[in-house]
C-alpha cells in the first residue's frame, strides 16, 4: 500500500490526538510538525516521536515528504495555514472552526479543492446545537461544500468537491 506522509501544524492538545489517530491507520508516516518557534517544534517532535521539526508552517507545507497537512493551530491561524497548504497542492485536514469570519470562510471557499485535492474540517461535537445548525445549513446549500458522517462516525466532515 502507498504510504502517506503527514505533517501537523500546531502540535498542542488536540494535535496529539490527530497524530495518534493517523498512526493507527497503519499506512501514514508522521514526518513533521511545526509550532510557533523551532525550539518549541523540536520539543514537541521529540515528545511525539516525529523526525522533522519546523519553526513555521510555511516550511512544513513546502516539505515534499508531507502529502497531507493536519491543521490544529489556534483558530485565527486556520485560514492562513489551510491556504498555504492548498497553494502547495497538499491535502488538508483542519480542526474546527472553518474560519473566524464569514468573509474569511468565503475566501477559503474560493480557493477550495485543487484538481484532486480534498479539505476536511473535523467537528467532534456533532450533537451540540451549533454543530447541528452548521450541518443543516451546509447540507441545504448546494455550494461550496457538503457535510456527511465520517466512516468512523467520530466527527462530521465538511468537504468540497470540484
Ligand atoms: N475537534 C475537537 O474536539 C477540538 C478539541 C479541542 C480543540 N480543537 C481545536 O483545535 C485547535 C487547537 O486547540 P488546542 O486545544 O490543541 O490548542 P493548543 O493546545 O494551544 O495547541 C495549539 C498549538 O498551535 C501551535 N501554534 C501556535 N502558533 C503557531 C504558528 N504560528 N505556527 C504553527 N503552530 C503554532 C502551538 O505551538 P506553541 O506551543 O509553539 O505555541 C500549539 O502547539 C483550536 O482551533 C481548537 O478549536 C478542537
Amino acid at each position: 500500500m502507498t504510504r502517506i506522509g503527514m505533517g501537523l501544524v500546531g502540535p498542542g492538545f488536540v494535535g496529539a490526538h490527530h497524530i495518534d489517530a493517523v498512526r493507527r491507520l497503519g499506512f501514514v508516516d508522521v514526518v513533521a510538525v511545526s509550532a510557533s518557534t523551532e525550539a518549541s517544534a523540536r520539543r514537541k517532535a521529540d515528545a511525539l516521536g516525529v523526525p522533522k521539526a519546523y519553526g513555521s508552517y510555511e516550511a512544513l507545507v513546502a516539505d515534499p515528504d508531507v502529502h497531507v497537512v493536519h491543521n490544529t493551530t489556534p483558530n485565527y491561524l486556520h485560514v492562513p495555514v489551510v491556504l498555504a497548504a492548498l497553494e502547495r497542492g497538499k491535502h488538508v485536514v483542519s480542526d474546527k472552526p472553518l474560519a473566524m469570519t464569514a468573509a474569511d470562510a468565503k475566501k477559503l471557499a474560493a480557493r477550495f479543492v485543487p484538481p484532486d485535492g480534498r479539505v476536511r474540517f473535523s467537528i467532534s461535537i456533532r450533537r451540540a446545537p451549533t454543530s447541528r445548525s452548521r450541518r443543516s445549513s451546509s447540507t441545504s446549500s448546494p455550494s461550496p461544500g457538503r457535510s456527511s458522517r465520517s466512516p468512523a462516525r467520530a466527527c462530521w466532515r465538511w468537504s468540497a468537491t470540484a
